[in-house]
């Protein structure tokens, strides 16, 4: 297979990273990694691939239409696959403009940058060309306990102001590949899980609290569900959709371990009480129950029959054995989360828990 360039962009995120190291570890490819460094974009988190040669880091914010266009004049991509988002539910409570600026004008900005650039090249560079959007299952709303799956065909309903922007986004790459032919492929996945996850999502900041003897603070009764996938397997699913999904094609993506976040913490607890033993008592007494986010999801599943069927894909982690490593990443990388957790990662804390009423 001949050697891409593939522009990734929020490939200093969570999941972005974790893309952008599988590329450079298992692919010829080059990567063009754009992102503008917010406080959750982290090039410690790009390991191995931030030096490498086939790794070229723009710091760019893709509100910015000029710089995007001078990415695609200096880079000449084959690809692009979009993940730069605002992308944690409780900042878009408290703070919804920039998920709007980003994830929904910053997208335009990039769909109209990829189609200026895709429709000067020649018909086979523009017949090869694909842009990939990576959505969430959050843009189908919520599901009661016993409704079936989200599929494919499930109407959009987003609740919280982060799935309402990530709706919109998904629509406007919907309607330039309709109305302007630009070859898309989009996907929607459930929460993922693992190394280098930014502790403002729910399973770090369990992990990271418990360490610290603080309290764990779960919204609500805790019984709200989630689909968890481990970001590893997340990223192989990317690259193979960017490869052989249908143009124009949505794919679910899941990791078949839904739990409710009860479950989810008392996990996280059971597995520390085996990698770093507290003298105090077994982690779960930490467990605090605060006041539960406005708009709660209560539940979200997938059917992800449609990638596994059409492009043999399917998650090779059990949620167990996901769990064991990304807590032992996090007991063996302490310094990237000391540094990740500035002041205003305290600042935030203070924002979302002070009013709840944890201890924190
Ligand atoms: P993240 O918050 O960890 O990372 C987002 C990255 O985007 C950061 O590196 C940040 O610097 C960059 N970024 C933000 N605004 C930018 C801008 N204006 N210009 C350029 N870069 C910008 O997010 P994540 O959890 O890695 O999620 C990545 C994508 O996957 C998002 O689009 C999200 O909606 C989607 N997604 C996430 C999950 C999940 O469980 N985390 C599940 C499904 C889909
Ligand atoms: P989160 O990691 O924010 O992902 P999302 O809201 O996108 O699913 O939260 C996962 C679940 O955990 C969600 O139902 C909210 C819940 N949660 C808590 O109970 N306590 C917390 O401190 C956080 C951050 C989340």
């Amino acid at each position: 297979m001949s050697r891409k360039r593939i522009v990734i962009t929020g490939g200093a995120g969570f999941i972005g990273s974790a893309v952008v190291r599988q590329f450079i570890r298992e692919t010829d490819n080059v990567v063009i990694n754009v992102d503008a460094l917010t406080y959750a974009g982290n090039p410690e988190s790009l390991a191995e691939a931030r030096d490498h040669p086939r790794h070229v880091f723009e710091q760019v914010d893709i509100r910015n239409r000029a710089e995007l266009e001078r990415v695609f004049r200096d880079n000449k991509p084959d690809a692009v696959m979009h993940l730069a988002a605002e992308s944690h539910v409780d900042r878009s409570i408290e703070g919804p403009a920039v998920f709007v600026e980003t994830n929904v004008a910053g997208t335009q900005n990039l769909l109209e940058a990829s189609r200026a650039y895709w429709a000067e090249q020649d018909a086979e560079k523009r017949d090869n060309f694909r842009f990939h959007h990576v959505s969430t299952d959050e843009v189908y709303g919520d599901l009661d306990p016993d409704d079936p799956p989200f599929t494919e065909d499930t109407p959009y309903a987003p609740s919280s102001p982060y799935s309402a922007s990530k709706a919109a986004s998904d629509h406007l790459v919907r309607a330039w590949h309709r109305t302007y032919g630009l070859p898309v492929v989009l996907t929607n996945c459930s929460n993922n899980y693992g190394p280098y996850q930014f502790p403002e999502k729910l399973i770090p900041l369990m992990i990271l609290n418990a360490l610290e003897g603080k309290p764990l603070p779960v919204y609500g009764q805790g019984d709200n569900v989630r689909d968890w996938l481990y970001v590893e397997d997340h990223a192989y699913a990317l690259r193979h959709v960017l490869e052989k999904g249908v143009d124009g094609r949505t794919y679910n993506i899941g990791g078949r371990s839904e739990r409710t976040n009860l479950e989810v913490v008392r996990a996280v607890c059971a597995t520390l009480d085996r990698a770093a033993p507290d003298s105090e008592g077994a982690y779960e007494r930490l467990i605090q129950f605060v006041e539960d986010r406005p708009g709660h999801d209560r539940r979200y599943a997938i059917d992800d029959s449609r990638i596994s069927d059409e492009l043999s894909w399917q998650p090779r982690e059990r949620f167990d054995t996901g769990l064991e490593k990304t807590v032992r990443w996090y007991l063996e990388n302490q310094a990237w989360t000391e540094r990740v957790r500035t002041g205003a990662y305290r600042e935030w804390i203070e924002t979302n828990y002070g009013h709840r009423g944890a201890l924190i």
